[in-house]
């Protein structure tokens, strides 16, 4: 081995380490507090971010708290599309913060990365709206009346500025010198794919004006599709991915299909790098991986919930719990609603 060639060694290393905690952003969401970045200071301090990230936080104190905002939302949208799967999203208390489960180019890290950047687009995009940033306010850029004859107005989202936050804030750890790796290209496309979720599912809401709700006159305005609805579209494309290898096109690196078979990926599609492990067992060695020991199964199904793949075969516990219900409600003029307690049985079946 030619000394050259060590040091290149070491330094894909070093990238790879780097890239593996591409994510490590998200441990914002474990910052308790509403309004806790509040000056540059702050931005120094904060854990998980990278060097130019701290730059971008100090060149946007403002827009922090959303960015933190969208790191939760990330997180419970995760835990909400994956609670019925062996790898349920659950996080640690440590980075990065969905263990080592990210850190290989596998599915899961592909839904992570792309509800990652839509959530952050999503938070900053609210922010704007809600007139809580100096930067950005509504999309102006809206206006007049539509072809179909209505008047835009109220408060376009201005998703615009969303997107390209997150684009210089969450895309930043994949840019510069390994930006040719395979796994920096599986997660910028990724990344761009959770952003088309919502720049493709914009929608026009509009509000009736008139005499006792007549619609003489109407005004509309963009918005964006709701946070789970981005979150279904993305698990939609979590089931659908594609397993892609690095190819050389020219000079050019490129991710393609592995089966040479199937059609070539969209920039919506979701694509990753190396099959899935299977999660049925803990794995001390392995942050995150917590196996399905004691986990919830659906005894009638037989989809991933149902507790043959959900136990992969060892078998599950039968409890009966008792549940507390509200019913035979009663309406009390005027005004309240009075409820007995019924208590009835479920049988709750477990993972052994
Ligand atoms: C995920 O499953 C584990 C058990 O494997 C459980 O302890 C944890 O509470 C679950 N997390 C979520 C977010 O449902
Ligand atoms: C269990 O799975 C069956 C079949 O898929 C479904 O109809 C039922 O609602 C599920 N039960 C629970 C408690 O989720």
């Amino acid at each position: 081995m030619t000394r050259e060639y060590v040091l290149r060694c070491v330094l894909m290393l070093c990238f790879a380490l780097l890239s593996a905690n591409a994510s490590n952003w998200l441990y914002l969401a474990k910052l308790s507090s509403v309004g806790s970045i509040r000056d540059e200071e702050t931005c120094e301090r904060l854990r998980g971010l990278i060097q130019r990230q701290v730059q971008i936080c100090k060149r946007s104190v403002e827009v922090m708290d959303a960015v933190r905002r969208g790191a939760q939302l990330a997180i419970d949208e995760c835990q909400y599309q994956f609670r019925n799967r062996r790898w349920n999203c659950s996080t640690l208390e440590s980075m990065p913060v969905f263990g080592k489960v990210v850190t290989q180019g596998t599915r899961e890290a592909a839904f992570v990365y792309a509800i990652s950047a839509a959530s952050v687009a999503f938070a900053v995009t609210r922010a704007c709206s809600s007139g809580e940033l100096e930067k950005c306010g509504c999309d102006h850029n809206v206006h007049g009346v539509s072809p179909e004859g209505f008047q835009w107005s109220g408060c376009s989202d201005n998703i615009a500025y969303g997107v390209a936050f997150s684009q210089s804030f969450v895309d930043v750890r994949e840019r510069g010198k390994g930006q040719s790796s395979s796994r920096a290209l599986m997660n910028l496309h990724n990344n761009e794919a959770g952003r088309k979720a919502i720049l493709s599912h914009m929608r026009v809401e509009c509000k009736c004006h008139g005499v006792s709700g007549s619609c003489e006159v109407k005004t509309c305005w963009k918005a964006m599709p709701p946070f789970r609805k981005v979150g279904n579209i993305i698990k939609e494309k979590f089931d659908g991915a594609t397993e892609v290898e690095q190819r050389k096109v020219g000079s050019a690196k490129v991710l393609m299909p592995r089966n040479t078979q199937f059609k070539p990926h969209t920039d919506e599609d979701l694509v990753y790098l190396e099959p899935s492990p299977d999660f049925c067992d803990y794995d001390p060695r392995t942050p995150g991986m917590l196996g399905t020991v004691g986990r919830q199964c659906n005894r009638t199904s037989k989809a991933i919930d149902g507790c043959e793949l959900m136990c992969c075969g060892r078998g599950f516990q039968t409890q009966e719990v008792e549940v507390v219900d509200r019913c035979s409600c009663k309406f009390h003029w005027c005004c309240y609603v009075k409820c007995k307690q019924c208590r009835r049985t479920v049988e709750v079946h477990t993972c052994r």
